[in-house]
């Protein structure tokens, strides 16, 4: 055997066990990922990482073997998820309205082993929150979600966030912690680009920080960052920080080409065969936009390793239509690797991964929150 060979981390020996289309997690590529960002964020108590990628509680099994002890998540589901993983620290990433003010007082209860925080960026939210709290006779810790630039959500920086933190500080059922800044509009390709931009609102940040630091305020823990962040804000050495990355643990085919200075590589993927071949140069394959994300644009969802490329001329619910001189070698049957473009909604339209090792199908993974259902 030729030692040098180049291997291919997404060959598997016998595919004949995996329907199509099936989704694929290469638990090697996961390890690394993972080791990665320990090794990025300077150590895994400076780890946050969001679990709304993989909504999966064997990876959150192996983060925590790794000394991950704090996730952020995004719905109730995965709150669940984690708490009944015996998660420590479980950040809700997501301001509280409605119903799920007391969905979120009943895990609290369910789950003492665990410390619940979520982000609240307005007054109304705050006191809601603190109220039902405290008729439950239970406690949440809260970070003040700040916008930074992206507006989706979050307060401004400025006397109304100074003031917000104020009331928290004064509301039974609430526990302040600090901050949240979750810049996740700075996705610019060129690095140096990102790192201007990245920096000049984390300047605009610690100001602030500094501020509520002077007004007497503690602040006990700032999270921050998503992929494009993540690599420049980890430099950064504030007490209590820590970073909240989520598609950098199973990565995908678009972090990877539009930030290619990341040291991830996709570890997920979905097995896809062909269903049909009549016209040259053109195969249909079993992954319509019901098995893959469909966030990104028509023609532009996938990418093939075998056939880098190859135009997805065509896309329904069940098929794609794949263009490329190469593919008339493929018989009806044959598989492909497909590298989704975007991990997350990807995950989230499957039941179920293929586990692959070192070429072989070993496990199935549940995808455990994908459909914000868990009961308390
Ligand atoms: C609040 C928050 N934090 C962290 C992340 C993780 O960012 P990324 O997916 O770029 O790793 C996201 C992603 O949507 C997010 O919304």
């Amino acid at each position: 055997m030729n030692e040098n060979k180049p291997t291919d981390p997404y060959s598997i020996t016998d595919v004949s066990q995996i329907f199509s289309p099936g989704l694929l997690i290469f638990r090697d590529l996961l390890e690394q990922n993972l080791s990665a960002m320990i090794e990025m964020a300077g150590g895994p108590d400076r780890l946050c990482p969001h679990c709304k990628t993989h909504k999966t509680r064997e990876i959150i099994r192996m983060e925590k073997e790794l000394g991950i002890l704090s996730h952020k998540c995004a719905t109730i589901a995965e709150a669940e998820m984690l708490a009944s993983e015996e998660i420590p620290d479980i950040l809700l990433a997501y301001q509280l309205v409605g119903p799920n003010l007391n969905r979120m007082a009943e895990l609290i209860r369910k789950y003492p082993q665990s410390r619940f925080t979520s982000l609240v960026d307005h007054p109304q939210a705050a006191t809601q929150l603190a109220q039902v709290m405290e008729s439950n006779g239970s406690e949440m810790g809260v970070l003040i979600d700040l916008n930074p630039g992206m507006d989706r959500t979050g307060i401004d920086l400025g006397a109304d966030a100074l003031e917000l933190m104020e009331l928290v500080m004064t509301l039974k059922g609430l526990r302040l912690e600090g901050l949240h800044w979750y810049d996740g509009q700075n996705r610019q390709p060129d690095l140096q680009e990102r790192r201007i931009a990245v920096n000049s609102g984390w300047d605009q940040f610690i100001r602030f920080r500094d501020q509520v630091l002077l007004s007497g305020i503690p602040i006990q823990r700032i999270v921050t960052a998503g992929s494009g962040s993540f690599p420049i804000l980890a430099e950064k050495g504030e007490p209590g920080l820590q970073l909240s990355p989520g598609t950098t643990v199973l990565f995908d085919s678009e972090l990877a080409e539009i930030f290619p200075e990341l040291p991830f590589q996709p570890a997920m993927a979905i097995l896809t065969r062909v269903v049909s071949n009549n016209r040259p140069h053109q195969v249909t394959l079993d992954v319509g936009h019901k098995s893959c994300a469909a966030d990104q644009p028509a023609g532009d969802r996938l990418r093939f390793p075998r056939f880098p490329l190859a135009k997805e001329i065509g896309q329904t619910e069940e098929h794609l239509i794949l263009m490329d001189p190469g593919v008339d070698d493929l018989n009806l049957g044959d598989h492909l690797i497909a590298i989704p473009r975007h991990a997350c909604p990807t995950m989230a339209v499957h039941k179920f991964a293929h586990v692959i090792a070192e070429g072989e199908r070993v496990d199935q993974w549940e995808i455990a929150a994908r459909d914000r259902q868990l009961t308390c």
